[in-house]
């Protein structure tokens, strides 16, 4: 994967410092760094923020092509991050109201309520109903991002939690890699329905036309998955993630079969109708449930977790069907990037 094109000050100065040797950063990022919490307005649907944050999580993934590996362990790099995460955080809670009356033992009903399925609407009712071959396409590159690494932040969890929660969360990831056969991860399930749309499968292949609001899908489960402290909120986004999701699946697969995509090309749709009819039953009542019970003092973690997650699925829902309505491409132009 090669480095991305900047899109501000920050990453214009970062991605030129990432060429050379892991050191300390020059005062100019430093200062751009130390501003961010009053130049940044929104965080999640920021380019320069979320294309530099994308970047920094990149070296814990598979890293750069020519870069440094080193970087990943950088202190200097680190307080970059930590300074990107902390307006991003801010601007993600800023979002977030934790319900009322909600209990700990009352959270995997909870979740099922709020994230199962209900009438479709908005982009999911676009793409089933109206969506051209075009869109189908332009969703599958804004979707590579996480769809291409699918599984792999939730992942950082298993050494981070015991018990009922860790059994289920197994089990869930299991079936995401494929149960280990070779070809059958979700991801690489993922890659087929990009090659079935003759779009490049390489991981980041399209990074550049890839817009903030799409980033922060994958950028928000790589912040939650990275850090110990936030085991809730990473199972919370998972469980938002699996819930309801067979739901969602099926609604893309008809919709993709009405322009004419092929049975293979909705096979990563189709494979997760069924999966994710059982994993949205582990992930609430065994896993969410599980984790409430052994770590009664994290709760709420679990519930920024899931409302952060669909707050930015939704943010990612609305700049799609706002550019849309707008006859445009949802996609960045890449003169401009
Ligand atoms: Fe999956």
């Amino acid at each position: 994967m090669r480095l991305p094109a900047p899109r501000g000050p920050v990453s214009t100065t970062l991605f030129a410092r990432l060429l050379g040797e892991p050191g300390p950063m020059p005062s100019q990022l430093t200062e751009l760094v130390d501003a961010l919490p009053e130049t940044t307005v929104d965080a999640r649907s920021d380019e320069d923020v979320q294309i530099s944050l994308w970047t920094c999580y990149g070296f814990s993934y598979e890293g750069f092509d020519g870069i440094d590996a080193r970087w990943e362990w950088e202190p200097s790099l680190l307080t970059v991050r930590s300074a990107l995460e902390a307006v991003f955080e801010r601007d993600v809670l800023a979002e977030v109201r934790m319900p009322e009356d909600l209990t700990p033992e009352g959270v995997p009903a909870w979740l099922m309520d709020l994230c199962g399925p209900s009438t479709p609407a908005g982009l999911l009712k676009f793409m089933h109903q109206n969506a051209t071959l075009e869109q189908f396409k332009e969703m599958a590159i804004h979707r590579s991002i996480e769809g291409l690494r699918e599984a792999d932040a939730h992942a950082w969890a298993i050494p981070r939690v015991a018990g009922r929660a860790k059994s289920a969360l197994i089990e869930i990831q299991a079936d995401e890699y494929g149960g280990g056969m070779p070809g059958r991860s979700h991801a690489e399930l993922y890659a087929i329905l990009m090659s079935e749309l003759d779009l490049d499968p390489e991981y980041g292949a399209y990074i550049d036309q890839i817009p903030a609001a799409s980033l922060s899908i994958h950028t928000l489960r790589s912040m939650f998955g990275l850090q110990r402290r936030w085991r809730g909120r990473i199972l919370g986004n998972l469980a938002a993630t699996e819930i309801g999701s067979s739901f969602i699946n099926r609604h893309f697969s008809e919709g993709m079969a009405r322009v004419g995509g092929s049975k293979k090309a909705r096979w990563f749709y189709d494979e997760h109708i069924v999966a994710d009819a059982v994993h949205e039953q582990l992930a609430a009542h065994d896993m969410c449930g599980g984790f409430v019970a052994d770590y009664p003092a994290e709760w709420e973690h679990l519930v920024i977790g899931a409302l952060a997650t669909l707050n930015i699925r939704g943010l990612f829902a609305r700049s799609i069907v706002e550019a849309w309505a707008a006859d445009g491409t949802s996609l960045r132009e890449l003169a401009a990037a």
